[in-house]
């Protein structure tokens, strides 16, 4: 009998479904990885940030807060992709926001400004941690 081409299409679709799971696969172990690297560099330039802010260091305090923003961005697509988290993700978006009010509190010269938002985004890493760390 002729094979219809839907029926040829068949093993083929399979191959690439296959195929795409097992990237995905790969993809997500990679970038839990990477999680726990952006992690400690979070860790690290949270309290950076704020020591740099006490000793009236603006420039160095400003590549922190724009390095935690990058940091958080990435996270918060990692949480977006993930599909499993909405609280993780405004978590995320939350302190990204937090990150990026510092550069123009510094602008400003307003350094009590600057200090609370960089204590707010440490304030609020257990929020995510205590439902999300670590992951299941
Ligand atoms: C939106 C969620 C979220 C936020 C916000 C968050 N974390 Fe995490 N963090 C996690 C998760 C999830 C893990 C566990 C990752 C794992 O199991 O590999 C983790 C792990 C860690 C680790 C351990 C990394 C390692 O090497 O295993 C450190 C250190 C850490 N976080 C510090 C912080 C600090 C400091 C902040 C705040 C300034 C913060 N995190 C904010 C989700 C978050």
């Amino acid at each position: 009998m002729r094979s219809t081409p839907r029926g040829r299409a068949t093993p083929a679709a399979v191959l690439v479904l296959t195929l795409a799971a097992i990237v995905a696969t790969a993809a997500r172990a990679a970038s839990v990885l990477d999680f726990d690297v952006w992690m400690r560099s979070i860790d690290k330039h949270s309290v950076d940030v704020q020591k740099n802010l006490d000793a009236r260091r603006p420039e160095a305090a400003v590549a922190d807060a724009q390095e935690l923003s990058r940091l958080y961005g990435l996270m918060t697509q990692y949480f977006v992709d993930d599909g499993q988290a909405a609280d993780a993700v405004e978590f995320s978006r939350s302190g990204k926001a937090l990150a990026d009010a510092i550069p123009p509190a510094i602008s400003a010269g307003d350094f009590e400004a600057a200090s609370q938002a960089a204590l707010e985004l440490s304030h609020a890493c257990n929020d995510c941690h205590d439902v999300h760390k670590p992951f299941q």
